[in-house]
């Protein structure tokens, strides 16, 4: 391993912590494990025998028993995890987090209204999941994304494509997703209660995708991530070690177009550029240079 006992145990319990966030009552382990860490009893280190002689467990089977549910419904096995190991730069490891639902389980997903109310497909979002330099958050799928299954198809989803090539990546090279994973009928912002069965997932996707950045498109995004924070686009937060930056949502930019208001529109495509440079930098990177028409080089 590449990271200390005591960061594994932060692991351990964060992504414990996630799992009471999405419904999880009980675990497997040892007791002993969980007490506090005080008491000046040094912790022993990773692979340890317990006193049953079982290796200590570093992820696998945290939900009780195999299998099992909080209320009766499926659960998601989280084995699989700990073979990954965290190569990025935001300090957390992903050890223990817990594996994503399968496309069946997404399509059963009935955890909001949201699967009544006209859904075609649930879109999780698509793209590089091996700790990319950018993971693009979102608002909610549109039409173009219920039909396809896949995030950002539509107009906007242009404009996003267009952001991303600015910056020198290709759409595969980064993650793109939503705080909600289906459509709100007519497009409507998702509601609070919509987001809150949501939001659990996207930490899940984040755990285990391990973006070196996030990228939050929208107030809806940025609430999302940051119910107790007013975040303001443009300004850095820390999202459990990874950077975080919101700006506009690229549909709001297409308003700009769509009503002729072009000094409206070079005023926001600034700021959400501004924004992307700051993300770059924050990665020490620079924006390629921009290819004149006729030039060949
Ligand atoms: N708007 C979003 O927020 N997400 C999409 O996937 C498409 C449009």
């Amino acid at each position: 391993m590449d990271c200390g006992f005591p960061d594994i145990l932060n692991a351990f319990e964060q992504a414990l912590e996630l799992e009471r966030e999405l419904g999880t009552r009980t675990v497997d382990g040892d007791r002993a494990l969980l007490a506090p860490r005080s008491g000046g009893t040094p912790l022993p280190p990773a692979g340890t025998p317990r006193s049953g002689g079982t290796p200590l467990p570093l992820a696998g089977t945290l939900l009780s028993p195999a299998g099992a549910s909080r209320s009766g419904e499926r659960t998601v096995p989280l084995g699989e995890a700990a073979s990954r190991r965290f190569t990025g730069t935001t300090g957390v490891s992903p050890v223990a987090t817990p594996a994503l639902p399968t496309a069946a389980e997404l399509a059963a997903c009935t955890r909001c209204d949201l699967h009544g109310l006209g859904r075609t497909h649930v879109v999780p979002g698509q793209g590089n999941a091996d700790s990319p330099d950018f993971m693009f958050v979102g608002e909610a799928p549109g039409a173009d994304e219920d039909r396809q299954g896949l995030a950002f198809v539509g107009a906007a989803g242009q404009f996003l494509t267009k952001m991303i090539a600015a910056m020198g990546y290709t759409r595969d090279q980064v993650f793109i997703a939503n705080i909600c994973k289906c459509r709100p009928p007519n497009n409507r912002t998702p509601s609070p209660p919509e987001m809150a069965a949501c939001v659990p997932y996207l930490k899940r996707q984040i755990a285990r995708i391990r973006p070196k950045c996030l990228i939050l498109l929208g107030n809806t995004a940025m609430r999302g991530l940051f119910p107790d924070t007013f975040m303001r686009r443009g300004q850095w937060q820390m999202y459990e070690g990874i950077p975080a930056i919101g700006t506009f949502h690229p549909a709001y930019i297409l308003r700009f177009d769509s009503v002729r208001d072009s000094a409206g529109l070079r005023k926001a495509k600034t700021e959400v550029w501004n924004t992307l440079k700051l993300a770059l930098a924050r990665l020490g990177k620079t924006p390629p240079a921009i290819q004149r028409k006729g030039q060949t080089t």
